[in-house]
């Protein structure tokens, strides 16, 4: 039987935290047992905004090696590196001349990523949807596991696959390419700030305590958590629109301790937030702990690492100039012989 393909990516802008893993590299781990798999580093994303070229180098590297780390496999999964397949950004201009500026100019991210930008607005932020559906659509992928915030990217490389190149252009009504298919988690899709609960957990919040990272140290965690805002209600709940920390930090406790909703529903129900704080905390650090140790020994450990990507790399190349190759006859470019 032919398995489903799988794509998804992070990108290296600044540590990974709770809700990117949560909400989306959890469910890859999963995924990998009977999918066939495809995450990469998504450079290319990240300097839509002003970055650092060395502390974006470094960070790439630090987002593949915890990857591997939550339980990405190599040996079941291609991991590698957006900017390294040269399809992603030549697939992007195709889809550009493809896609019309009023399916861009719905984009709620570039909105409110804009804001934060002032003048300083790239094209490149602006097109971050594009490139981002040139990743999906250039392995063909059947799903998609992201977090809730990324639903209105996939609507958009979903309409650009069907609308603008399989409706367009194909010669003999079978489709050209893949109309891809979101996969968003029941628990964790949109893990919220500790700072505040109606905002979500972001690498780029300006301040560290509305987020765990996976590398945060216990005491740091420790730390973060009692800092979290709270509420004057003993008794913690999930659901109740007026206590959105305590739903936020109670589903944090379903999933971190494996717990899950039922169990942590009843026996949180009485605990003041001073009780149940260390038990959050102490639910964060034991899951954290294995990811950190084989974080650890592989970041120590380059060579490992880089052939790790290179594979990756090599298995990724083949699949995206097959389907490049694809795109640009479709469109009528001439290709070399
Ligand atoms: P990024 O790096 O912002 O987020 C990576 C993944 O984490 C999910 N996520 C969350 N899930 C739950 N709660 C949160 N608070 C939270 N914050 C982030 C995101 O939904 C995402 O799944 N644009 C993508 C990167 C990308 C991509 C792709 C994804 C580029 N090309 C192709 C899939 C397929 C993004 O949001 O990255």
């Amino acid at each position: 039987m032919v398995r489903k393909r799988v794509l998804s990516g992070v990108q290296p802008t600044g540590a990974i935290h709770l809700g990117n893993w949560l909400g989306a590299i959890r469910n890859w781990v999963e995924l990998q047992e009977n999918h066939e798999t495809y995450v990469c580093v998504v450079d290319l994303h990240a300097i839509t905004v002003p970055h650092d070229p060395k502390q974006l180098a470094e960070n790439t590297l630090r987002t593949a090696a915890l990857y591997i780390a939550c339980g990405m496999d190599p040996a079941k999964s291609t991991i590698f590196i957006q900017s390294q397949i040269s399809a992603h950004s030549e697939l992007c201009w195709l889809l550009n001349c493809l896609t019309p500026m009023n399916w861009m100019e719905r984009m709620i991210q570039f909105k409110e990523k804009s804001i934060k930008q002032g003048d300083n607005v790239s094209i490149g932020l602006f097109d971050y949807p594009v490139l981002m559906a040139a990743d999906i659509l250039l392995y063909n992928a059947d799903l998609v596991p992201v977090g809730e915030d990324q639903k209105q990217h996939l609507e958009l490389a979903r309409d650009i696959a069907q609308q603008r190149i399989n409706s367009k252009f194909s010669s003999n009504g079978e489709p050209i390419i893949k109309v891809p298919k979101p996969l968003i988690l029941k628990e964790g899709a949109k893990i919220m700030s500790l700072t505040e609960g109606n905002k979500k957990m972001s690498k780029s919040d300006p301040n560290d305590n509305s987020r765990i990272t996976l590398l945060d140290s216990p005491e740091l965690i420790t730390k973060k958590i009692k800092r979290a805002k709270t509420d004057t209600t003993i008794g913690l709940e999930f659901n109740n629109p007026k206590r959105p920390e305590a739903d936020n930090l109670l589903s944090l406790y379903s999933i971190l301790s494996g717990l899950g909703r039922e169990v942590v529903g009843k026996d949180c129900a009485e605990m003041g937030w001073g009780t149940f704080k260390p038990l959050l905390a102490e639910a964060t650090i034991s899951a954290l702990k294995p990811i950190q140790t084989q974080y650890n020994e592989l970041i120590n450990d380059r060579g490992e690492l880089d052939r790790i990507l290179l594979e990756g790399r090599a298995n990724a190349e083949e699949v995206a100039q097959k389907t490049l190759s694809r795109l640009q006859l479709a469109l009528g470019l001439l290709r070399k012989n």
